[in-house]
């Protein structure tokens, strides 16, 4: 298995990678080739951090190579983690970056050349993930340009579902493995909509048993849309450990069979379902079989309150698209 991983340097791959080596994220029982990718300047940190996983000695791997540029690493991988990109919060030309959207020019470049040597060189079952942001239109940067139909792209927004359930966990008194069917719509940003409805809690509604609209809407909602922010603002850095293990745990839900009853997330090419427009990353409730084939559930009944705010996410991701439309 034939791992690539971008900005591998950077502070979220510092967890990821160790998190991927451990055993039973990957179906298949072969050892890993990681082949880790960062810009030229980071070379000298990424073969420092190489050394700390030569000294990890995982069983697990059985290769670990590092490049300046995607297209000698690309050949034959079979996933492609896509993290190298500038996060928010950061100061350019004196000026900080606030919104996830702002980062759209100065990262959308990233996965134009990206995409292309993915959909050239990495296997035709490849499966990518995309965690640098503006993760959505990131992605729909990466798929157009890689013209490969074959190949599974997706954005992360299982950060945003895990964050969701530990804000449930918390408010009902259970654990976050007890939720079920908890998905994220949309955009990985402030318009994004993690549904409670078509949730439930050991087969109990979540939202009924919450029993509290005015909760739900005034802050469960923007707790989860702006929890990147909250970190950012508590760090002074993007959050790191949550991201990683999120990545990771879309990579383990991806290669193994959705648990009976429930859901995993993560943002996919829309085909029309739920009303969202074809051609934009959106995210969506999926179910893997554990055979490579993902899909998404097509059954959550949407009340007038979720159909509004998937509207207005929905919105957000064209007008992203009408902002990149040079680099599809
Ligand atoms: P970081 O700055 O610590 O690391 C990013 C790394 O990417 C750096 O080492 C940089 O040298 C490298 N890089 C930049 N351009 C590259 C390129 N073209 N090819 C290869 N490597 C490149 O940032 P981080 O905290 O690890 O975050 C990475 C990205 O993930 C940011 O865009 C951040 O906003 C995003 N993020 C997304 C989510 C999500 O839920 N989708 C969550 C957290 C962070
Ligand atoms: C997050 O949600 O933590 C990341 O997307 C980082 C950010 O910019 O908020």
């Amino acid at each position: 298995m034939k791992i690539l991983i971008t900005g591998a340097a950077g502070q979220i791959s510092y967890s990821l990678v160790p998190f991927l080596c451990e055993r039973g994220i990957f179906a298949s029982k072969e050892k890993l080739d990681l082949s880790l990718v960062e810009i030229p300047p980071a070379m000298k940190k990424l073969d420092g951090f190489v050394k700390e996983l030569e000294d990890s000695a995982y069983s697990s791997v059985n290769s670990i190579n590092t490049y300046d540029n995607i297209n000698d690493a690309v050949l034959d991988a079979d996933w492609c983690l896509l993290v190298g990109s500038i996060p928010r919060g950061v100061v350019l030309n004196g000026k900080e970056i606030k919104e996830r959207a702002d980062l759209l020019q100065i990262n959308g470049g990233i996965f134009t050349e990206q995409g292309k040597a993915i959909g050239s060189k990495a296997k035709n079952n490849c499966k990518v993930l995309v965690v640098g942001n503006p993760a959505n239109t990131n992605a729909l940067i990466g798929y157009k340009n890689a013209k490969n139909p074959n190949q599974l792209w997706m954005a992360m927004t299982m950060l945003d579902a895990l964050r969701a359930k530990a804000q449930v966990a918390k408010k009902l008194g259970c654990h976050v493995d007890d939720i079920y069917r908890l998905a994220i719509f949309g955009n990985h940003s402030p318009t994004m909509f993690p549904d409670l409805e078509n949730s439930n809690v050991n087969g109990k509604n979540t939202y009924e048993q919450i029993g509290d609209h005015e909760w739900v809407e005034n802050n469960f909602l923007p707790k989860i849309q702006q929890r990147g922010a909250e970190i950012i603002d508590a760090r002074g850095a993007s959050s790191a450990s949550s991201a990683a293990r999120a990545a990771c745990d879309t990579v383990k839900n991806v290669e193994h069979k959705t648990r009976s009853g429930d859901v995993f997330n993560a943002a996919v090419l829309s085909d029309g379902s739920y009303d969202v427009a074809e051609g934009i990353f959106s995210g969506f409730p999926l179910i893997s079989d554990g055979e490579g084939n993902i899909k998404i559930v097509r059954d959550f009944n949407l009340s007038e309150f979720a159909q509004s705010k998937i509207r207005k996410t929905s919105n957000e991701l064209l007008e992203e698209r009408e902002l990149v439309k040079d680099l599809l």
